[in-house]
């Protein structure tokens, strides 16, 4: 029987039921709706809402749920409206009558709202222990390759010569923003909606301070139409994964062009490579493709979570339904991504003498060449004037700045001397910037 059965004459059709239902999404939120329903029992308790005897049949009720569909015990109706539904149905099968006045002062829109943000915050936890895994990886890889030189790039042209060991750090850094994205936004998302309602509130005396405490919010919503109707977490949160799957599948991107017969700048594992079914001869990067491809499924995500909330008169409506297929695929495709990553990354092992072949072509040291001319008084836009002929001559004649004769060298600038090959080598001009980053 339906929860609003006494309304209608007629039963809901199949098709109703089935459009309906979001327990195929929802039913993983079921220890955050029985925790906020043990919370809400609790104070109803306390508030004389309902009896004592009530309160205990009710909370002895809810653990055994619990107990039950945590051990396998207790399976979802599949054909449930949904987990809150579902969980009610299952208590008042229990306990009978008791199970009845759970829902007292509640709604199912503050009681969602809520058992979202309770999932949502322990994911964030996850992910954020997931993220730092990460980090970690890529530190132990600094820390395998310190002095690595490999070409730096811009528009993916040889630029400057920098340690493999910077490039990582760079990645670390937009992780450790990403974190950051995501405690901010768990951080305001953590306010609870309990006690308001449908969207009036209630006129019961509740008391939602206890009910916010009992749950690990910080405080609980001042406007109980936002408490009902808010999903701001969810877009923030999804932007955050976005943004997040934007740096990953930049990493992967070089991952994948490094391992390339073009660059052999690392070598993945076995492992974490996959063949070819045809050419027997490949070992592909299907992880790190995979990542990059994931991207599109949480930017899409956002997408949807963005065009659902934009149009919604105050206060629930159920599009916000849709919320959690959205936001749960941006979380359960993100952790997968990094559980590919970590693993991908740790045992990935660097060619620092491929990195450094790579450095030494390019006239990757011609901003050097500059800048010693510039140490020896000449202005910076004639010293790069100087070293461009320089450049221009070498292509001519297939030859490099390390190996130039220094007769060449002085036919364009006199001020060139011997010391330009020790000022020019790839050790000096990373180590005159090694500075940045450490
Ligand atoms: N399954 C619903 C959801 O996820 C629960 C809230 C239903 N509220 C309502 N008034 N129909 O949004």
């Amino acid at each position: 029987m339906k929860l609003w059965a006494g309304r209608f004459a007629k039963e809901a059709d199949k098709t109703t039921n089935d459009f309906n239902s979001s327990i195929a999404v929802d039913s993983r939120m079921f220890r955050e709706d029985i925790r906020g329903s043990v919370a809400h029992a609790a104070m109803l308790g306390r508030q004389g809402i309902i009896s004592p005897e009530d309160c205990t049949a009710i909370l002895d009720g809810l653990g055994g749920i619990l107990s039950d569909m945590e051990g396998g015990a207790l399976r979802v109706d599949p054909d449930a409206e949904d987990i809150h539904s579902f969980v009610e149905a299952e208590l008042t099968r229990r306990v009978g009558e008791a199970g009845k006045r759970l829902h007292t002062g509640r709604s199912r829109n503050d009681q969602v709202a809520t058992d979202i943000r309770l999932y949502l915050r322990g994911r964030c936890a996850g992910l954020r222990g997931q993220i730092e895994a990460l980090i970690t990886a890529l530190e132990a890889k600094r820390e395998e390759y310190p002095g690595a030189v490999m070409p730096g790039y811009t528009h993916l042209q040889r630029a400057q010569p920098i340690l493999f060991a910077e490039h990582l750090l760079a990645y670390q850094e937009m992780l450790r923003r990403d974190i950051g994205r995501l405690d901010d936004a768990a951080r305001r998302m953590n306010v609870s909606p309990l006690g308001s309602g449908a969207l009036a509130g209630t006129g019961y005396p509740i008391d939602r301070a206890f009910t916010a405490g009992e749950l690990g919010f910080d405080g609980y919503s001042a406007s109980t139409l936002d408490g009902v109707s808010d999903r701001d977490f969810c877009l923030e949160l999804a932007a955050a994964l976005s943004i997040l799957m934007v740096h990953l599948s930049r990493l992967s991107e070089e991952l994948i062009l490094w391992c390339s017969w073009e660059f052999r700048f690392i070598e993945l594992d076995d492992a974490f490579s996959t063949g070819s079914s045809i050419m027997p001869q490949k070992k592909n990067p299907d992880l790190a493709e995979l990542i990059r491809g994931k991207s599109g499924r949480v930017f899409g995500d956002l997408m949807a979570l963005l065009t659902v909330m934009k149009g919604l008169p105050l206060a629930y409506n159920k599009d916000m339904q849709e919320d959690k297929e959205a936001i749960f695929d941006a979380f359960d495709t993100v952790g997968m991504c990094l559980s590919a990553a970590i693993p991908m990354l740790s045992t990935m092992r660097a060619l620092p003498e491929n990195m450094r072949k790579a450095a030494a072509g390019g006239f990757i040291n011609a901003t050097d060449c500059a800048d010693y001319l510039v140490g020896k008084g000449l202005a910076f836009r004639d010293a790069y004037r100087a070293v461009g002929a320089l450049v221009a001559r070498c292509l001519k004649e297939e030859k490099i700045l390390e190996t130039l004769p220094l007769a060449e060298y002085r036919e364009i600038c006199p001020l060139f001397e011997e010391d330009v090959y020790s000022f020019v080598s790839l050790e000096a001009c990373v180590n005159r910037r090694s500075k940045r980053g450490e």
